[in-house]
């Protein structure tokens, strides 16, 4: 089985995979480290951002590997664990130009679907690109100002930057945030954790 939990940025998808996952006794993905691994290399080795051959080659030359724990997924290149640094504001600000280019898709997906079943996937494109088939798909929104406020914890800046940055980043991600016509949005603004986990275990089928 695959559930896919897809949102936008700081919508919560994280935690609330891995609640879910947790409840289900199963891995949660993380796609999203994924494409911040592939920022992460690039901003290290000073290639453009846009440069698609050269961070595929950064990624594929380099042994990138997704573990998928279910207390937390992490990032490996090679020997070196990558996770700490991928949430940095400079990654933040630099992800969608690598998530933009087709061939970088093309490498987080095939990384994806190598992984074996049950899962609970958490990203922008899982219940529409890269795991159509899955069982049971759920989209989470909330309001700029909301996900801020909850960002906010996680990040040196203040709350009216984190917004417009957030923003920004759903602008450049546009193209990846269209929900799945078979999706379930649900808006997390008026629920904590614990709520939004509640609202997808009970439409869950059996
Ligand atoms: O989920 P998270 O905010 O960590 O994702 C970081 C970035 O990775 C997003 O802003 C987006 O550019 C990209 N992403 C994507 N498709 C996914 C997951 C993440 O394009 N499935």
């Amino acid at each position: 089985m695959i559930v896919t939990i897809d949102g936008v940025a700081a919508s919560g998808k994280s935690s609330v995979s891995g609640g879910v996952a947790r409840a289900l006794g199963v891995p949660y993905v993380s796609s999203g480290l994924l494409y911040r691994a592939a920022a992460l290399l690039a901003l290290e080795a000073g290639v453009d951002l846009r440069d698609a051959p050269a961070v595929l080659g950064l990624l594929e030359g380099r042994g990138v590997r997704l573990e998928p724990l279910a207390e937390g997924n992490r990032v490996w290149l090679g020997q070196r664990e990558l996770t700490a640094d991928l949430h940095s504001t400079r990654v933040d600000k630099g992800v969608s130009a690598v998530a933009a280019l087709p061939d970088v898709r093309a490498w987080v997906d095939a990384q994806l679907r190598l992984l074996p079943e049950p899962f609970v996937a958490e990203g922008r494109d899982m219940g529409t690109n890269v795991f159509p088939q899955a069982q049971a798909k759920f989209y989470l929104t909330a309001s700029p100002r909301v996900r801020a406020e909850r960002r906010a914890k996680e990040r040196p800046e203040d709350i009216p930057a984190i917004e417009a940055a957030l923003t920004r980043r759903d602008e450049a991600d546009r193209r990846q945030i269209t929900p799945a016509a078979d999706a379930l949005v649900i808006d997390t603004g008026p629920l904590d954790l614990q709520g939004v986990i509640d609202v997808i275990l009970s439409t869950l089928p059996d």
